[in-house]
């Protein structure tokens, strides 16, 4: 059986991931696909008792160094129960973020701390994406649609649109940085001709991968 394909979305708060990881895994599962769609913080029963540590209450409720040891033990009990066990049975994993998140908003913007990230994520995690999709779009764009859901999970939104812009920078950054599995794309469009852009770079992929 081919290794099946691990990928993830990533960038601001309310750039577009969730809904391009939806559209993508239905026009995979309308393929034919055999298509495991999840998301960070959760995917998992206990990941997502923690996801609502992070995401609700005051800005400053965490330092920084608290956030990468909460959102990396979220991250491992999501990796034992739930990606794992799909990509072990040959389906397709899509996630709505990953450690790239913890990279950027921890690693960068939160505080100077890369270093530290990346090796709790060498020790607990060990494992990348083979395709990283980072959704581009204007932080203030994105802000207004991402705070327009209402959905009591603003934390990181409140750190207000300075913060974002830093993060935009820092997702950016990283796609130079990790160019063989990083692919930047235009957030700024209709989701359905985004959409068409994803599918197309994740057809490449599969494509590399012999699948
Ligand atoms: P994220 O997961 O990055 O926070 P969402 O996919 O939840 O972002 O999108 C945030 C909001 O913006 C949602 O209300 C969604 O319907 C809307 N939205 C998503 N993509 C687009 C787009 N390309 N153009 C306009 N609005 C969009
Ligand atoms: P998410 O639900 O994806 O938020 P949004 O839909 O607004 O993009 O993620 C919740 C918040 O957690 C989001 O503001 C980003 C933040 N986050 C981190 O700071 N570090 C991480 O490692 C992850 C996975 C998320």
């Amino acid at each position: 059986m081919p290794r099946p394909l691990f990928i993830s979305f990533e960038g601001i708060d309310g750039s577009g991931k969730s809904t391009q990881a939806r559209m993508l895994a239905d026009a995979l599962k309308a393929e034919g696909h055999d298509v495991e769609l999840t998301r960070e913080p959760g995917g998992a029963p206990g990941a997502e008792e923690i996801r609502r540590l992070l995401v609700e209450g005051a800005p400053e409720r965490w330092s920084p160094e608290t956030e990468i040891l909460l959102f990396t033990a979220a991250r491992r009990d999501h990796l034992e129960h739930r990606i794992r066990p799909a990509l072990d049975t040959g389906r397709t994993v899509i996630t709505d973020r990953f450690a790239d998140s913890t990279r950027v908003y921890q690693g960068t913007t939160r505080g100077d701390l890369r270093a530290i990230v990346d090796r709790l994520h060498d020790l607990m995690i060990g494992i990348e994406p083979d395709l990283t999709l980072i959704i581009d779009t204007d932080p203030q764009q994105a802000l207004a649609r991402g705070l327009a859901r209402n959905s009591g999970e603003d934390r990181f939104e409140d750190f207000g649109a300075a913060f974002q812009e830093k993060l935009r920078a820092g997702f950016l950054e990283l796609a130079r940085e990790q160019p063989g599995r990083c692919r930047v794309i235009d957030g700024n469009r209709p989701a359905p001709v985004v959409a068409r852009e994803v599918l197309a770079l994740v057809r490449q992929s599969m494509g590399e991968a012999g699948r």
